[in-house]
């Protein structure tokens, strides 16, 4: 699948938009049209029923180590300025980035690559905005067209050495920006903060600025105490949240992958210390199989380990749930979710101050003048266990998911084309979404064949029969085939038709999407065949 027929889809059935498209839209912000908000409201409902209200705390879950609870929050966007110099963003969450001074774009420092060019002495870095096999392609090209050759010499093109990172070359002035036509176009990186900043108030100055936040971890972290103290749960347990997190990111890309205003469904798992390493394991586990189990099987989808030297020290296990999207190179990933384990490093920071995170152990960064660099908020953030009589802060494991990202992924997996004979006959191209029946943005569509005989009232009675259970659509307009094919489109899984027959001996006929099989079924028992299906 080309992603260009993807994002076309999207837009044409009403699956996401560009933020603001009037007005030439406004990058790294996305709408989500009628089915795009029905299909990410199913993503989310389904983390949060799997995640919190359908967790069974009585019995030990498959793979992992005791029972847990599980209990949600939902929490400001706006917090205290504090949380975020106590939690590290406001000093360490930043890029560094390239400005190209000819042609105005702007990259991050890390992420633009390229090789060494020579052709007679002249040598130059080629730097490109790609990867993979496309870098290749790309460098040749530049390099071609900066050296003014043509495809019969271009054995006078050498490179020299394999493709590097831009953060490797020492000299800026020997390098050839990515949209440049000259040498030495771009600017020394610099720093840039990735929070967006606001003002709470009247007055606008530096004592009333406010940051949207970046994760919706730390607003868990800072009420761990509220929940402890005002419901009945024990550790182990995990507080889960859902909300809106805001990047300013640099280079916003890849439809919503990379947007500047995103979900994310984040869950806090406190455990104790000496289990914590079991618990990072199942939770790892666990929220990969929740990918496989809503369809995202496959080669596509990958668990990987980062390395230790990936690592932050206070951090014994990190695992990401990568996903291939079609707009990456072959072979290469893209973050779905991020398993953690954080060790205590949070909690302690919210007490104590912010931690210095390259300290062994871990210690309070201090100042020029001795002093804790950003105080902490000085409350007892540990935990007492009145059957162990043991007072300790719990250490945490973190899955951190993308709503977004996951709704991508989950319509580029859904994305089939396949041929299947129109209404008269001929085999035609069709093009259809496999949603998980869980996440379909609509579950069933109800046709008359025929918009007279009493066809339409038997469908709307049965639209009415299935409308306070489950998103229907009704149609009666135009071909059978062709309402099929839309539905097909915008992956509903079930088409129910009502037909001659029926007004004879009360049956309908019931059409699965992927297989086509199609199958009659009694008037009065569409409902609960369609949620048999659903919940199968
Ligand atoms: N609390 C940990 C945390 O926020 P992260 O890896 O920065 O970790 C977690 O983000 C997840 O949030 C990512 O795996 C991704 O799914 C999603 N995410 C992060 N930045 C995003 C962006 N700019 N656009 C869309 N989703 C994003």
């Amino acid at each position: 699948m080309e992603m260009d027929q993807l994002v076309a889809l999207c837009k044409r059935r009403g699956f996401l938009f560009q933020s603001s498209e009037i007005y030439g839209g406004l990058q790294g912000f996305w709408d989500y049209g009628p089915l795009g908000v029905e299909l990410k409201r199913n993503v989310r409902e389904a983390w949060w029923r799997d995640m919190v209200t359908a967790h069974d705390e009585l019995d030990v879950q498959p793979g992992a180590p005791a029972t847990y609870e599980m209990t949600g929050l939902d929490c400001t966007i706006i917090m205290h300025p504090q949380v975020w110099k106590c939690s590290g963003h406001y000093d360490l969450f930043h890029d560094y980035m390239v400005d190209c001074r000819e042609s105005n774009g702007r990259y991050r420092y890390d992420q633009l690559q390229g090789r060494w060019a020579e052709v007679d002495d002249k040598r130059i870095f080629v730097a490109v905005n790609v990867s993979g096999d496309e870098a290749l392609k790309e460098t040749q090209r530049k390099a071609m067209k900066y050296f003014n050759l043509r495809a019969k010499n271009a054995e006078k093109l050498h490179w020299d050495g394999p493709m590097v990172d831009l953060t490797t070359i020492e000299n800026l002035a020997e390098v050839l920006g990515p949209d440049a036509k000259t040498l030495g176009t771009l600017t020394e990186p610099r720093e840039f903060n990735l929070m967006f900043e606001s003002h709470t108030g009247a007055v606008r100055d530096e004592s009333s600025k406010v940051f949207l936040r970046p994760e919706t971890a730390q607003g868990i972290f800072v009420n761990f105490k509220n929940v402890v103290d005002s419901t009945r749960v024990k550790i182990p347990f995990g507080i889960a949240q859902i909300g809106k997190s805001f990047r300013n990111e640099i280079t916003p890309r890849n439809f919503t992958f990379r947007s500047r205003e995103f979900e994310q469904m984040e869950i806090e798992f406190f455990c104790k210390p000496e289990t914590s390493q079991e618990w990072y394991k199942y939770w790892r586990d666990r929220r990969f199989k929740w990918y496989t189990d809503l369809g995202l099987a496959g080669e596509r989808l990958r668990l990987r380990d980062h390395d230790p030297d990936e690592l932050s020290h206070y951090s014994t296990g990190t695992a990401d749930i990568e996903y291939a999207f079609p707009f990456l190179a072959e072979g290469e990933f893209g973050e779905l979710e991020g398993v953690a384990h954080r060790g205590d490093f949070d909690l302690r920071s919210h007490m104590e101050g912010k931690l210095d995170p390259n300290s062994c152990p871990l210690e309070v960064e201090k100042d020029e003048h001795g002093q804790p660099r950003y105080r902490g908020s000085g409350k007892d953030l540990s935990y007492f266990d009145d059957q162990t009589k043991e007072r300790f802060i719990p250490h945490v494991i973190e899955p951190s998911a993308g709503a977004d990202r996951a709704t991508l992924a989950f319509l580029c997996e859904a994305y089939q084309e396949d041929e299947v004979p129109n209404d008269k006959g001929k085999p035609t191209k069709r093009v259809y979404l496999k949603f998980h029946p869980r996440l379909a943005p609509i579950k069933a569509a109800v046709f008359p064949l025929v918009k007279k005989d009493g066809m339409p009232e038997v469908a709307k009675e049965i639209y009415r029969q299935l409308k306070p259970h489950m998103n229907v659509f009704y149609d009666e307009k135009g071909a059978v085939g062709r309402r099929y094919r839309r539905q097909d489109e915008i992956g509903t899984p079930y088409c129910i038709t009502i037909d001659g027959q029926t007004l004879q001996d009360g049956t309908v006929t019931i059409r699965d999407r992927d297989t086509l099989e199609q199958w009659r079924i009694k008037t009065e028992d569409c409902l609960a065949e369609v949620q048999k299906r659903l919940n199968a």
